[in-house]
């Protein structure tokens, strides 16, 4: 029996395990209930009086040994662990912030798809402007009242150097450069000379559409909106067009659309009335063609311009504009699930 266990304690000392798993095995194997040691201390009432001392001895070195054994190759093969010990590899990471897309840039992008779905290119301009580009090009007389419409940022008087009041410019810009026909939407930033509020801010965005070609006309004008309306604020909008006046445009309209909110019944967004202003149109007074070397017997066209604020309030029922300028991540983290 000694030799037994010399033999045993041989095998335990030399045992080496790759995983936890091989380590759990040795253990069934050696110190379990039916293990081999458990079996020899089994055999141990069998064994002559006088050997007791000795092999009692040996059978305690043995279980020492594989105890020993056991702790040292689970120290061992935590520690192997690239490192990681003490690190609960089961446990979900930590989830990366991502960042969102500001509500203006989401409807903005959604505005110029829409258009790009109807063959209109982008085309951007400067933000610091001349009187032409921004006020005379488009039909504004001299000392006209229509230039009071826009309370404008002026930066040199003589020349007349100014903040755009509104993306019109790059129309101008277009026409001038561009070959015809002319199918282009302008987003931008523009400036007015406003109080601050809920409803107004001296810098905003707008999106613009100019349409060139022979044989344009209202009825095109008005598939577009009608087209566009549907797609923006979903297939069962309705739109209307009232008589309006710009400089620019003759016959000139504002849109409304039914109120996406309450389906046009009259709720606290639409004031009650069931529809809602969202741009200005018309088609291009041919004066403005004329000015910016166009043939105006030859070629007509349409235009429109819209707020982006204004339709991401209105799409999204935000009710104070400066909201959008604030950098607040409380609102601005409401619209990730947008892209
Ligand atoms: N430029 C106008 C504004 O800022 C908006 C506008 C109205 C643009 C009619 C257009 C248009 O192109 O046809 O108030």
């Amino acid at each position: 029996m000694l030799d037994k266990i010399k033999q045993l304690i041989a095998e335990i000392t030399g045992f080496s395990a790759c995983n936890l798993e091989e380590v759990e095995q040795f253990r069934i194997k050696h110190l379990s209930k039916k293990g081999t040691i458990a079996l020899l201390f089994e055999d141990f009432k069998n064994v002559p009086g006088d050997q007791k001392k000795d092999i009692g001895k040996a059978l305690n070195e043995l279980k020492t040994a594989a105890q020993t054994k056991i702790n040292e190759l689970k120290e061992q093969l935590c520690e192997t662990d690239n490192g990681t010990s003490g690190v609960d590899l089961t446990l979900p990471g930590d989830s990366l912030k991502t960042g969102t897309r500001h509500p203006l840039s989401i409807v903005r992008n959604e505005i110029l798809s829409i258009f790009d779905k109807l063959g209109f290119t982008i085309s951007e301009g400067p933000e610091i402007e001349d009187d032409w580009h921004v006020f005379s090009a488009l039909n504004f007389p001299e000392e006209h009242p229509a230039r009071d419409m826009q309370d404008t940022f002026f930066i040199e008087k003589q020349p007349d150097i100014l903040l755009r009041t509104h993306t019109s410019s790059v129309q101008v810009r277009d026409m001038e450069t561009h070959p015809l026909p002319i199918r282009l939407v302008t987003p931008g930033r523009v400036f007015r000379n406003e109080a601050i509020s809920a409803r107004a801010h001296c810098m905003f965005h707008q999106i613009e559409a100019l349409y060139i070609d022979e044989n344009v006309s209202f009825a095109d004008l008005k598939q577009t909106l009608t087209y566009f309306a549907k797609e923006l604020f979903g297939p069962d909008t309705q739109i209307r067009l009232r008589p309006s006046y710009f400089p620019f445009t003759e016959p000139s309209a504002e849109m409304d659309v039914s109120c996406s909110l309450c389906h046009g019944k009259g709720c606290n967004v639409c004031k009650g009335s069931g529809w809602l202003e969202i741009l200005g149109c018309g088609m291009v007074d041919p004066n403005v063609l004329e000015l910016n070397g166009i043939d105006k017997e030859k070629y007509t066209g349409f235009a429109l311009g819209m707020g982006i604020e204004r339709i991401t309030m209105l799409k999204y029922g935000i009710k104070d504009l400066r909201l959008f300028f604030e950098n607040d991540l409380r609102f601005l983290e409401q619209f990730s699930a947008v892209v």
